[in-house]
Order: C-alpha cells, then sequence, then structure tokens
C-alpha cells in the first residue's frame, strides 16, 4: 500500500507512463537526451521555483537537471506527482512552450524537468520517494 513497483523496461527514450500512487498520478519518462539537455541547459536563475522539491533530496536541494532526475547516472528518468501545484489539475505530457507539460486548467508551463516555467502555479512538480531497485524496476514510496 505505501510502496509500488512500476515496471518501466518497455519504455525507450521519449516514452513516458503514468502510475498511479496514493490515488494521485505519477508521471514516469525516460527523457530524451534533448530534454535532459535543455533541462540541465537552464540557470537556476530562469527559475520561478529554485528548490529540488524532490523527496529522496534534503529540502534545500536545488531544482538542477540532475537534482529533479532519478539522480546521477540515471538522468534521462523523471518521476514526478502529475498533480498541478497550482489546483491540482492533471498536466498534459510534451505540451507547452517547453516541451514539457502544460496545465490546461488555467495555462501553467512546465519544462522538461517539471519545472514550473510561467503560470499560476507556484512551485515545480513534486517528485516522490522513488529509487531503481533494477534496471527497468522503479519502487515509489
Ligand atoms: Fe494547473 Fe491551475 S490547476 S494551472
Amino acid at each position: 500500500l505505501a510502496s509500488i513497483e512500476v515496471d518501466v523496461s518497455s519504455l525507450e527514450p521519449g516514452m513516458s507512463l503514468t502510475a498511479k500512487w496514493r490515488g494521485k498520478p505519477v508521471f514516469i519518462r525516460n527523457r530524451t537526451p534533448e530534454e535532459v539537455k535543455a533541462a540541465a541547459d537552464t540557470p537556476l536563475s530562469d527559475l520561478k521555483d529554485p528548490v529540488a522539491r524532490n523527496a529522496n533530496l534534503p529540502a534545500e536541494a536545488q531544482a538542477t537537471g540532475t537534482d529533479r532526475s532519478a539522480g546521477e547516472g540515471k538522468e534521462n528518468w523523471i518521476v514526478m506527482i502529475g498533480s498541478c501545484t497550482h489546483l491540482g489539475c492533471v498536466p498534459l505530457g510534451q505540451a507547452g512552450e517547453y516541451n514539457g507539460w502544460f496545465c490546461p486548467c488555467h495555462g501553467s508551463v512546465y519544462d522538461t524537468a517539471g519545472r514550473i516555467r510561467k503560470g499560476p502555479a507556484p512551485e515545480n512538480l513534486p517528485i516522490p520517494p522513488h529509487e531503481f531497485v533494477s534496471d527497468g524496476v522503479v519502487k515509489i514510496g
């Protein structure tokens, strides 16, 4: 109940799936090298919310490309709760100005690292506790 294991072995770069954890959607995406690079190349000073909001990391960790990902060596993977930090709608993937996520409710725009870039949402999409228990299986919670 508290944690789930999700088989992501079939996700090639550029593919995503949505799992369900504690009643909420969790986006798991195998990001393309271009998406990883776009996230890594963004200066923290451009971010509306410079905090990682990654439950795997200390609360003060910054929202770098790596610290928004599943970690070093797994920068291609991003695991996030799919609930807009404005009022909780489910954002659409690979949409919006940054080709990350776009919330259709009031127009919040998230980048390829799920960081809020425009619109009313105040925070980056939260990253739940997660770890890869093998190359193709991620445990959430
Ligand atoms: Fe997403 Fe308002 S709920 S922008």
